[in-house]
């Protein structure tokens, strides 16, 4: 095989058009938006999708590159870390002797991305021109490595459709002296050191030209900047190859130079072929664990391979030290800041498919306990206060004022209020030790975990004349309210929280009694706490209203006014920008799922029909606000069989970032709101559900949908379901594993390697 029949293979996409993500691209005012969109990322490395062959200096997109865990400090008066942008290693520009060859924006297809989201790369395409004596066509591959996530790779094919004259071909980094300090600048070699924090990145590049099969030798014009001249004439095949290895060091001796010069010989000796297989052949398998397939709803159908190729790109399961922000590595907005996002909308899919990646987090979250520690001692409190917005140390990260949606400057205050946090990380442990069966992470940092939170919540909530114990001053998941007390969601999952520690206590006793005893001993922790504990447990607040079994958002919530907002149907902006700050303090106008977030995250908290009762109560009063809203609502729905009503919040919540309705994917993707659509999808539509002893599932299967397959890991064990609807049946196998229990509408089957399960399902009530 030829170099450049290969390489015309490697820059095909993927046939089958459910597997790619294509965008014309003729609007240069939308370059922002798909730059975010076709972001190619492994957890490590993440490059956004903005033009990189000549592009102009006014081009609105940024072509943004992010290492995970590289924050920094602007400078002395911004005291809130970011992270920063690194050079990014993908710029090319072609000249001619008179000057550049412009991009042709004009009628019809121009500058078309390409996601093959199956591969795991971006394929992108342009013409450059010059009047109508010379015309290129170029054809670019570009990836991070699924694989081996310190490299990247980009290849480039450059085909001469008309002219012969001197052409140049200059390969650069853009913003090598932006962000970050050189320490050292070679020609393919750079280390440089973050301003404030004490971090390091190192990055070299490997990069070979080739005209008409030849190998062609550049001139070095700069450090990361070469350039190739050569006298150009129709039919001419001209093509580059660039590999880039990246790392980043936290500690002073450990030399990010040492490791790229490493990382690039090794993979030079292979070459890009190989670099390109294995990232293949990482991306297949990681599909094979977790593609969903959805037969009849081809919108659907995409929009999860949207979702599942996000979050398989936001995680790596080799860094313990970092998380995941709200817009992955995909876009500055929110600096690169970790939320609850990560535990409650991510980890579900990372715990179900990728159980490595889940245990990362949260070692992430175990790492960054000192922090949390802090947090709690700083206020009075004991135990793990988690950071609400959390970067690589687990110090509180959120600033305290920003610019809100009326353009005010406003306080923030979710930093301190926004109190949940702590019973959201303890939630992602127990939900992750409760599928996986992972004990050596239980007792080496889970259970910690999890009696630190509960620790805090037992100092927290302070007991009041009436016998129950108050959480006063906090802010729900609806942060339209601040300063509030008894968040039913707060409350409800701190008692949970504490109820999880105090299983911890007793199981590590009975199962590991010296481990116990040396955990117990370092957290000071004696029997007279723990009785406390549970004390608290019981006399928690929780705004349960015994009549109706409605769930107070929070006390005086049901007096506030009552906005019907179908009269705001068709609004273009949030809630809070259409009535004002104030009015909709004063009102039960919801941001997003509080109430419905509690009852997606603790089913069982909600006795008989009063799950119905609280969502028919909280549904119409919710603005989504937040990215995060319609995903739980769906969840939700689909639970309770209003398949239609969830089939609804589904688009919807696919169209946050494939529509871009809310205006804001330029800043990156909504990560949480991609994980939401796969845990819509599974707990919701399959009904999937963790016990003890084993899964269940309760399916509700929109109308349109024929069929619901895909795959899941549950305690060393691989599961295929698929629930045919055409057909009413639901088909379970085990791939590997000892052999489990499957319930089916709560009817326990036993399911083995060799004996599968089929069983009939009942057909979807549609109704909503
Ligand atoms: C939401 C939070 C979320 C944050 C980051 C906010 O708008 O209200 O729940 O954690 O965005 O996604």
């Amino acid at each position: 095989m030829t170099d450049s029949k290969t390489l015309k293979q490697a820059l095909e996409p993927t046939a089958d058009a459910a597997w790619v993500l294509h965008d014309d691209g003729c609007d240069p005012l939308r370059e922002n938006d798909r730059a975010t969109r076709f972001a190619i990322s492994n957890g490590f490395l993440g490059v956004r999708a903005s033009q990189v062959i000549n592009r102009s200096p006014q081009s609105v997109a940024s072509p943004n590159t992010y290492v995970a865990g590289l924050f920094d400090t602007p400078d002395a008066d911004r005291a809130v870390p970011e992270l920063v942008c690194v050079p990014n290693g993908l710029q090319v520009r072609i000249g001619l002797p008179e000057g550049q060859l412009v991009q042709h924006f004009g009628p019809g297809p121009s500058h078309p991305l390409t996601l093959d989201m199956r591969r795991g790369l971006l394929l992108s395409e342009c013409r450059l021109v010059d009047g109508s004596d010379v015309s290129v066509r170029l054809r670019l591959l570009s990836l991070v490595s699924q694989d081996h996530r310190s490299l990247g790779l980009q290849l480039l094919d450059l085909e001469v459709e008309r002219g012969e004259t001197e052409m140049t071909l200059e390969a650069a980094f853009e913003g090598v002296d932006r962000d970050l300090v050189a320490e050292r600048l070679e020609n393919e070699l750079g280390v440089w050191r973050t301003r404030h924090s004490g971090k390091r990145l190192g990055l070299a590049v490997g990069l070979s030209l080739r005209i008409d099969g030849q190998e062609a030798a550049p001139v070095v014009l700069a450090p990361f900047k070469w350039s190739w001249t050569w006298r150009s004439r129709p039919g001419q095949i001209v093509y580059l190859e660039r590999i880039l290895a990246v790392a980043r060091s936290d500690a002073p001796d450990q030399d990010p130079g040492a490791e790229v010069r490493d990382d690039l010989k090794a993979v030079s000796q292979s070459g890009w072929r190989s670099l390109l297989a294995r990232h293949e052949a990482a991306w297949a398998n990681r599909w094979s664990f977790s593609g969903v397939e959805v037969e009849g709803d081809a919108a659907a159908q995409k929009a999860l391979r949207f979702a599942i190729y996000h979050l398989t790109g936001a995680a790596n399961p080799d860094d313990p030290r970092v998380s995941i922000g709200a817009r992955a590595l995909t876009g500055a907005d929110y600096r690169g800041h970790v939320f609850w996002d990560t535990e409650i909308f991510l980890l579900p899919f990372y715990i179900m498919t990728w159980p490595e990646a889940a245990r990362s987090l949260l070692m992430y979250r175990f790492h960054t306990l000192g922090g949390a520690r802090a947090k709690a001692a700083d206020r009075g409190w004991r135990g793990a206060f988690y950071a609400w917005e959390s970067a690589d140390s687990g110090i509180e990260t959120t600033p305290e004022q920003a610019v809100g949606p009326d353009r005010q400057i406003t306080d923030i205050l979710t930093g301190t209020q926004e109190q949940h946090i702590s019973a959201d990380v303890a939630y992602a442990v127990w939900q992750y030790w409760q599928a996986t069966g992972d004990d050596d992470f239980l007792v080496e940092a889970g259970a910690e975990i999890l009696l630190e939170t509960a620790r805090f919540w037992a100092s927290r909530a302070q007991p009041e004349a009436d016998g129950l114990r108050h959480i006063r001053g906090v802010i729900g998941p609806d942060e339209y309210h601040e300063t509030i007390d008894d968040n039913a969601f707060t409350n409800v999952m701190a008692r949970w929280n504490i109820r999880r520690a105090l299983d911890v206590a007793a199981l590590l006793g009975e199962r590991w009694p010296e481990r116990w005893a040396d955990l117990s001993i370092r957290l000071d922790l004696h029997d007279a706490e723990l009785k406390s504990w549970s004390d608290v447990a019981e006399t928690m607040a929780t705004g349960r209203v015994p009549a109706t079994g409605l769930f107070e958002q929070f006390a005086g919530y049901f007096d506030l006014e009552d906005v019907d907002l179908s009269a705001y149907a068709g609004r273009t902006v949030p809630m809070d920008v259409v009535l004002g700050r104030e009015r909709t303090q004063r009102s039960q106008v919801i941001k997003q799922a509080d109430v419905v977030a509690l009852l997606a995250l603790l089913p069982d908290e909600f006795a008989g029909e009063t799950g119905t009762a609280n969502f028919r109560y909280y549904e119409p009063r919710c603005g989504h606000g937040s990215s995060l809203s319609t995903a739980m609502h769906g969840l939700v729905a689909a639970r309770l069989g209003a398949t239609g009503m969830a089939l609804d919040y589904f688009r919807r919540t696919a169209a946050i970032d494939l529509a871009d309705t809310k205006v804001a994917i330029g800043g990156g993707i909504h990560i949480a709101a991609q994980g939401g659509l796969w845990m819509m999808t599974i707990f919701g539509f399959a009904g999937l559900a963790l016990r003890s002893d084993g899964i269940t599932l309760t399916p509700h299967l929109p109308a349109s949908w024929n069929s619901l397959s895909f795959s899941l890991q549950w305690r060393g064990r691989r599961l295929a379901v698929r629930i045919d609807q055409a057909n009413l049946k639901l088909d379970v196998r085990l791939d590997s594993g000892l052999p489990m229990t499957v319930a089916v509408y709560g009817e326990p089957h036993g399911l083995r390697v060799d004996q599968g399960l089929v069983t009939d399902i009942r057909r979807s009530d549609q109704g909503d």
